[in-house]
């Protein structure tokens, strides 16, 4: 061995490490017509959570091993900033390795995982990677002590505890199953060593695979040093095969996430009917109520009340901003506005500071000004409005003639009465006035009373 693990790389000693992550399988126990680690788990797909691990763990150069429904895994990544290595067919975990090699020629070091532990998080790789420089060993693997080892490959270990060979549940022998000692399937390997076994590894096992397990035996027969690191990691390495485990993934995701939000001083009334995606940010004071779903590149604020029932997609909200029993989607609402019960902000609602949005008011694509209010039963769609600008109960844009949409721009301080129909496009000049129950179908110049109605006529009744 003695394989550098230094290499001189722009005038600095630095190490070199890539991480390999395995994804080529199908998952046939998911039962579903998607490759297994692009199913997502508290709001990324499984693999993603991996590669976000491997990222977190400061390491960045990182190849997929992609097969089975390739093109949906490369989809998740199409900015470029993982590199692809294929597998046409999935022979093993020996052989995906395999097809990794070529791009990682070169490196010192790369840390091998599987696509489908989406609970890894990066002070586990980062141990593994702490580890394995100090134990200078060709290959470190992480293994646990498991109350159920069924289905994991098992550590079978030497009388003086050193490494001796891993053994699949498949291939085991009676008195290997009983090992509770499992293989993670991580490791840290040395590039060199490694690639010098693994066109020695065959297929003759239970099921006619090559197996990267048997490097690591290989390379322990010639004398090298295979160094097991055990683990209290049981969460991290769960690997998922099935939408059970798929759903305790779920679980656990969800917890640690409400976890950190609840330490960094986020109020979650009740845990247990919150669901708060990985990417979401939180600032303290903020309240969350029950029953509420915060989802996608969502932030908010500080001293906010959300929920119940707020239900929130991909959303920039400011500070101190109320929102009851709502549905936003990609929409931006800042500091002190009130928001529902029961409203609507479809993409591109844009709520500058101090505007109230009431029941069953619906704004799509739609700009409004500070302290503007839209406090009843209306639609918003295409419009400009400005600031101070009340919208009466019931008011409807009618942005769409049936082929194209139109805009609607209400100016700084106008007053929209009750039950109007604003026929776009249309403008209403600042300070303006419409009556009750108008359909405004011109433009209405600046501090003017517009009213679009038949004259009341007082019969007697007969
Ligand atoms: C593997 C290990 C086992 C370990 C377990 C930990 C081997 C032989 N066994 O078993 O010791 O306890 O992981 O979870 O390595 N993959 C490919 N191409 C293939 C086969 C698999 O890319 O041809 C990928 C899969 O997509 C998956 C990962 O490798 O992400 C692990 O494969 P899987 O079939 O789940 O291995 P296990 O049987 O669980
Ligand atoms: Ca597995």
């Amino acid at each position: 061995m003695g394989a550098c693990r230094w290499s001189m790389k722009r005038g600095i000693w630095k190490v070199t490490t890539s991480v390999v992550i395995l994804a080529a399988g199908k998952g046939v126990r998911m039962r579903s017509q998607l490759p297994k680690v692009v199913h997502r788990v508290a709001g990324k797909a499984m693999i993603e959570h991996v590669n976000d691990a491997a990222r977190a763990a400061a390491l960045d150069k990182v190849v997929i091993v992609v097969g089975h429904g390739r093109g949906l895994v490369e989809e998740l990544f199409s900015h470029g900033e993982v590199d692809f290595a294929v597998q046409e067919d999935q022979l093993g975990t020996g052989h995906a390795l395999m097809q990794a090699m070529a791009k990682v020629q070169g490196d010192d070091t790369i840390i091998v995982l599987a696509g489908d532990t989406p609970l890894l998080q990066p002070a586990t790789v980062r141990a593994l990677l702490n580890h394995h420089q100090q134990s200078q060993a060709v290959v470190t693997v992480i293994s646990t002590e498991i109350d159920d080892p069924y289905g994991y490959g098992r550590i079978i270990r030497n009388q003086d505890g050193s490494f001796r060979d891993i053994v699949e549940e498949k291939d085991a022998r009676e008195e290997e199953r009983q090992v509770i000692e499992i293989n993670s399937g991580m490791y840290a390997m040395q590039v060199e060593e490694v690639s010098s076994v693994l066109d020695k590894l065959g297929t003759d096992n239970q099921q006619g695979e090559y197996y990267v397990t048997e490097a690591l035996r290989i390379l322990n027969d010639q004398g090298q040093k295979i160094e097991i690191l055990q683990m209290d990691v049981q969460e991290d390495i769960y690997g998922i095969n099935d939408r059970v485990q798929l759903a305790q993934a779920e679980a656990i995701l969800r917890r640690r996430k409400n976890v950190a939000l609840m330490e960094n001083g986020v109020t979650i009334m009740d845990p247990n009917s919150t669901f708060i995606d990985c990417n979401v940010e939180i600032s303290p004071d903020t309240i969350i109520h029950p029953g509420s779903i915060i989802e996608g590149r969502t932030s908010i604020g500080a001293d906010c009340q959300i929920g119940p029932a707020a239900h929130i997609t991909s959303s920039i909200i400011g500070q101190r901003v109320i929102i009851e029993h709502s549905r936003l989607k990609e929409a931006e609402v800042g500091d002190d506005c009130t928001i529902g019960p029961y409203a609507y902000l479809r993409p591109g609602a844009v709520l500058h500071a101090k505007v109230k949005v009431g029941d069953f008011v619906e704004i799509k694509k739609s700009t409004l000004g500070e302290g503007s209010k839209a406090p009843h039963l209306s639609y918003i769609g295409d419009s400009q409005i400005g600031k101070g600008v009340n919208i009466g109960a019931g008011t409807i844009t009618c942005n769409y003639d049936g082929q194209n949409k139109w805009e609607t721009i209400l100016e700084d301080g106008v007053f929209i009465g009750s039950n109007t129909n604003l026929v776009a496009p249309i403008k209403v000049g600042a300070n303006s006035i419409t009556g009750a129950g108008s359909t405004i179908t011109r433009d209405v110049p600046a501090d003017t009373l517009a009213v679009e109605r038949a004259q009341q006529k007082n019969l007697k009744k007969r």
